[in-house]
């Protein structure tokens, strides 16, 4: 025979045989949590009776020995050693920057390792997601559906299908039907994170909400959820590159600050470490180190150029970086410093492939091609942040505090940057650059070098 389960009302004390996402003595939202076999037999004592002292061992299992992992060993990591059951995890993020990839590719994984994930979404159709999933190429057979525009729909099919973990896409596309506040509003979110907060205490079932922020800073939803929920993940990233940042807020069971980082491909996301975008790890000519930003975090990356003599029409081909802008440096270049880049072959790439397209990339570009065309490595220790101007100018790039914090972070001690740049960290000397010119005063190829004698 089944064991009998009793639920109690935290807030009026009315009791159940079942779960229910609202109590219907006193119709509050996400209140009901299960009592202990022990405490069932006794009678409703509401809140106050509930709260008695109990042994404080009396609690069995350790949280973090439960931990499930998500199949991503960075976002286990920021996570705080894998998933909490029963936890509440907010994955914050500007709309278009991957939350609903990172998050089917996460419930793929879990659902694959034999642990049930249920996804609802008010963002998108049945159709649309399983579209996406085909698209990603998960494992989705372990995985369900359902809408999730209504909560107490969701509610209901969560209860029913008891989930290890409960993905609601999106926190702001969910409605108390019975509340008159418009869907996406600060008390809809309220009240709608509440409950799924009462279902994943009450039910023991993990919840990942995907909230949406606007560039702004004007996080009205999701800023307002924060101190409801147990962890806060933000999701960022430049959305026209592919290097996107996970990193860890607020976190009840693990340490803030972690972070994680992927890039966006076409066939999703795939996780990076950031010690492989620094592929020569020494002094090599034609490679030098960018600082690319990606939401408010930097990241050191090499970029790398090969510079050839050919009779034929020069091709120009770049991975990584954007072909127009790195011919565009190379036309500058030649100008400003008279490498004879114009009739070379010319190729590019970023370290590990990686899609970089912030502006103030340009002079890492520069250097490496200056680099490259003279075979002299940059300074030790050195990168490069700047976009560069036709005329040659090296204009001032945003985020320049992060792409400092970046630079010390991977080992360098010398950041050439555009002139005028008043932020400042200890253990990083700035180079001001003005023009282009003055980062690659180390760029002078000595008389009778190979590669002088081969253009020659
Ligand atoms: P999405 O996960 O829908 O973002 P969010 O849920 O945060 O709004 O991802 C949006 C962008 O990612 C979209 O512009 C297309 C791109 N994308 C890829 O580059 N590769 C992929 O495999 C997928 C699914 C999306
Ligand atoms: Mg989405």
């Amino acid at each position: 025979m089944a064991k009998k389960r009793t639920f109690e009302c935290t807030a009026c004390g009315a009791r159940a045989e079942q779960w229910a996402g609202r109590c219907p003595g006193c119709g509050g939202w996400g209140c009901i949590e299960e009592l202990p076999a022990s405490m069932a037999g006794r009678g409703p004592a509401g809140a106050a009776g509930r709260l008695g002292p109990v042994p404080l061992l009396s609690i069995s299992a350790d949280a973090s020995a439960a931990r499930v992992s998500t199949g991503m060993e960075g976002i286990d990591r920021v996570l705080g050693g894998g998933l909490v059951p029963g936890s509440v995890a907010l994955l914050a993020g500007e709309p278009g920057i991957g939350k609903s990839t990172l998050l089917l590719q996460m419930v793929a994984n879990l659902a694959t390792a034999g642990s049930p994930c249920l996804v609802v979404s008010g963002e998108e159709s049945h159709a649309q997601v399983a579209a996406r999933a085909r698209r990603l190429g998960v494992a989705a057979e372990a995985i369900t559906f359902a809408p999730g525009r209504d909560l107490a729909a969701v509610l209901q099919s969560a209860s029913e299908a008891r989930p290890f973990l409960l993905a609601v896409d999106s926190i702001q596309t969910i409605r108390d039907a019975d509340a008159a506040q418009i869907p996406g509003g600060v008390s809809q979110v309220r009240t709608c994170t509440d409950a799924l907060v009462g279902l994943a205490k009450g039910q023991g079932i993990a919840v990942l909400l995907t909230g949406h922020v606007t560039k702004d800073g004007d996080l009205a939803g999701p800023r307002a959820l924060e101190h409801a929920v147990d962890v806060v993940l933000t999701f960022e990233g430049d959305a026209r590159s592919g290097l996107r940042v996970l990193a860890g807020g607020k976190n009840r069971f693990g340490s803030e600050g972690e972070t994680a980082w992927f890039e966006m491909e076409p066939s999703g996301l795939r996780e990076i470490d950031p010690t492989d975008l620094l592929l020569s790890g020494e002094r090599v000519a034609g490679a030098a180190t960018a600082l690319p930003l990606a939401g408010r975090r930097a990241l050191a990356v090499e970029v790398q150029a090969l510079v050839g003599a050919t009779e034929g029409p020069p091709r120009r081909q770049a991975t990584g970086l954007d072909l127009r802008r790195f011919q565009l440096v190379a036309a500058v270049l030649d100008r400003a410093v008279g490498l004879g880049l114009g009739r070379a072959e010319l190729f590019g790439a970023s370290g590990g492939g990686v899609r970089i397209e912030d502006p103030a990339c340009d002079l890492a570009v520069a250097a490496a091609l200056a680099s490259a065309a003279t075979r002299v490595p940059p300074p030790p220790g050195a990168a490069f942040v700047g976009e560069v101007a036709l005329t040659g100018l090296v204009r001032p790039a945003p985020g320049m505090a992060q792409r400092l914090a970046a630079a010390r972070a991977a080992g360098c001690s010398t950041v050439f940057a555009p002139r005028g740049e008043t932020n400042v960290l200890e253990g990083v000397r700035i180079v001001p650059v003005g023009q282009v010119a003055e980062a690659l005063s180390w760029a002078r190829r000595p008389a009778g070098t190979p590669s002088e004698r081969r253009s020659a």
